[in-house]
């Protein structure tokens, strides 16, 4: 499986010269079916993925399952209270294990009833451990390496990924003050939609198209002209959408913040499918991932600050959310449809402030995929 050869040469140029003039990359990279197993594999298998919050798992024993780049997958909590990312593939026979959220003492598998404790440890198949031969030690469920950053739960398939902190040195400062960890999930959401991830991913991190694309929504919040790139680092980039002047901006804040952190959304993307929009009581999070060339998974939910729920604040920030999204969405579709195009090419990228994270993407995908 080889990259077409205009993907290749342009990540090519960007990787030997990152201070070239920054244009897109060329269609093929959204689209072409050969592109896609490469990032599998390289940017996905090997990185790290956001799975959905650890509040989304309160209590010993509550799990959800969840299909990751079509891989069955559960989050559960064990009984040293530490969130457990486990394969959601039985070892007897190959049945998935557990489906939707709910409650358990063990895994138990629907099939031949074969059980699991929370860390994947079988703890009993029945009649089978007459068989001769048979040995329980060998039929342990993948546990995946887990990392709880602010409260959202990454996880590492391949096992090689290196600490989730060493990808993210240095963002710290731009989080920190709003306290991800203590906000509340509104409504996991999960969907399904027909654009290949990056363009997505791209979109969420870019303020270029804030103006044009959501004029009623958050031009009167965070106009495109307002925005700023802040440096990124080796598994992230970021930018600040500041707020408008005439933006009165919300008033449930956690009393760390400054004065500026008040005064913005702080946008952050953790290579390669995490984006976030840190605003002073909520966030509105996606976790995005390939289903296909152009069909991708989106999870995302807005997580608001405890007093917001009664007031009904909360759901207000979902509702909004969700409304952007669909302006976003059809502009995207939109897009897809010019990439088919034959006469679709590279265009030159605004500037830093407005599009240099997709720039910054950019780098990350041509030290991973070359
Ligand atoms: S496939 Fe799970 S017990 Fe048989
Ligand atoms: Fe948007």
């Amino acid at each position: 499986m080889s990259l077409p050869l205009d993907t290749l040469n342009a990540l090519r140029e960007i990787k030997d010269n990152p201070n070239a003039i920054p244009m897109s990359m060329p269609p093929s990279f959204y689209k072409d079916e050969n592109v896609l197993p490469l990032e599998v594999d390289e940017v996905f298998i090997k990185g790290w993925m956001c799975v959905g919050r650890a509040e989304e798992v309160p209590e010993v024993g509550d799990y959800f399952a969840l299909d990751l780049l079509g891989e069955p997958i559960i989050v559960t909590r064990n009984d040293d209270n530490e969130v457990v990312v486990l394969s959601n593939v039985c070892r007897h026979r190959g049945s998935q294990l557990l489906s939707g959220r709910g409650n358990n003492k063990r895994i138990t598998c629907p099939y031949h009833r074969w059980s699991y404790d929370h860390n994947g440890k079988l703890l009993a198949a029945p009649l089978v451990d007459q068989t001769p031969g048979f040995d329980k030690k060998r039929c342990h469920l993948p546990k995946f390496n887990t990392h709880v950053w602010y409260g959202w739960v990454f996880v590492n398939l391949s096992g090689t990924a290196g600490k989730f902190e060493d990808s993210v040195v240095g963002v710290d400062q731009y989080v920190k003050n709003y306290h991800p960890e203590e906000l509340k999930s509104v409504e996991p959401t999960t969907e399904y939609w027909p654009l290949n991830w990056k363009c997505l991913a791209e979109n969420f991190m870019e303020g270029y198209h804030l103006t044009p694309v959501h004029m009623k929504t958050l031009h009167p919040m965070t106009p495109t002209r307002l925005c700023e790139k802040v440096p990124g680092g080796a598994g992230y980039t970021g930018y600040r959408a500041r707020y408008n002047e005439s933006f009165e901006g919300r008033t449930e804040v956690h009393p760390d913040m400054l004065e500026e952190e008040r005064r913005q959304s702080m946008m952050v993307w953790i290579y390669p499918g995490f984006v976030v929009a840190l605003s002073p009581n909520s966030a509105v999070y996606m976790s995005i991932t390939p289903e296909g060339p152009t069909d991708l998974q989106v999870r995302w939910d807005v997580i608001a600050r405890a007093e917001t729920f009664d007031s009904g604040e909360a759901k207000k920030r979902f509702d909004f959310a969700a409304s952007f999204n669909v302006e976003d969405r059809e502009r995207l579709m939109d897009v897809q449809k010019g990439l088919s195009s034959r006469y679709a090419d590279r265009g030159y990228l605004a500037p830093a402030d407005l599009e240099g994270t997709v720039w910054d993407f950019y780098q990350y995908m041509s030290e991973k995929l070359l």
